[in-house]
């Protein structure tokens, strides 16, 4: 399974590309604003961070694109700036239209704000790269996610599609290895989900106990 940060912070990006070697980065209009930069800054610069490796940079067309015209002109000028670059189109109606057309010139695309089975295999049939089932958004409403990507990967089995679910919107632990069990591809989260995910109280009681016994034994 891979680990992408969803994030479009360069500083926190470079720390996780180090420390946890990141497979990948995530970004939404929301990640761009806290960025404090203006959009094409700050994606140019997340694409300096992964120039000449092949981990991928979803990002986003601005969201008030509904239509199909308006669409992909834009994400091919963002395709254009960065080979590492995925097309991030939210699950509407022209979404489907603009992912084939991407597909046929090799742009590649993420369908992003998927909350249904239904919504997910559409963006299969269309031929998304990456599809992105928001669970964080769902257990926040009280609806099911096991379930739901449960049939998203059955789904994908069932008829050999070739697109990679990100389970995106994941708040914990608990919901990065929900995903592992499901079989999801990938997981997108914050830098304190997988700070937070490896840390247990035993493990830190364990080296101040085994810290003790070292202090007290002679080296040679
Ligand atoms: C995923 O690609 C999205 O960027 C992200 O997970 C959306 O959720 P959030 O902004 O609520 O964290």
């Amino acid at each position: 399974m891979q680990f992408f940060l969803d994030s479009a912070l360069t500083s926190e990006i470079a720390y996780a590309l180090d420390a946890y070697n990141i497979d990948g980065i995530t970004t939404n209009p929301r990640h761009v604003q806290a960025s404090g930069k203006p959009f094409l800054t700050t994606i140019r610069e997340i694409a300096r961070l992964v120039e000449g490796t092949d981990k991928t940079v979803s990002v986003e067309v601005n969201p008030h694109f509904t239509t199909h015209e308006e669409m992909l002109p834009e994400a091919e000028k963002l395709a254009a700036i960065s080979p590492n670059f995925v097309i991030k189109l939210q699950c509407i109606e022209p979404a489907f239209k603009t992912i084939e057309a991407l597909a046929r010139k090799n742009i590649r695309a993420n369908c992003t704000l998927v909350f249904s089975a239904m919504q997910a295999l559409q963006a299969m049939r269309a031929g998304a790269y990456y599809i992105s089932p928001f669970i964080g958004w769902k257990e926040a409403n009280g609806e099911d996610t096991r379930g739901f990507l449960a049939d998203i990967m059955t789904i994908r089995d069932n008829y050999d599609f070739s697109s990679k679910i990100i389970v995106a919107a994941v708040r914990n632990a608990h919901q990065v290895v929900d995903s592992a069990l499901a079989g999801a591809d990938i997981v997108t989260a914050a830098l304190s989900v997988y700070q937070e995910g490896i840390q247990h109280p035993y493990t830190r009681e364990g080296i101040a106990r085994f810290s003790q016994f070292w202090d007290a034994t002679p080296y040679e």
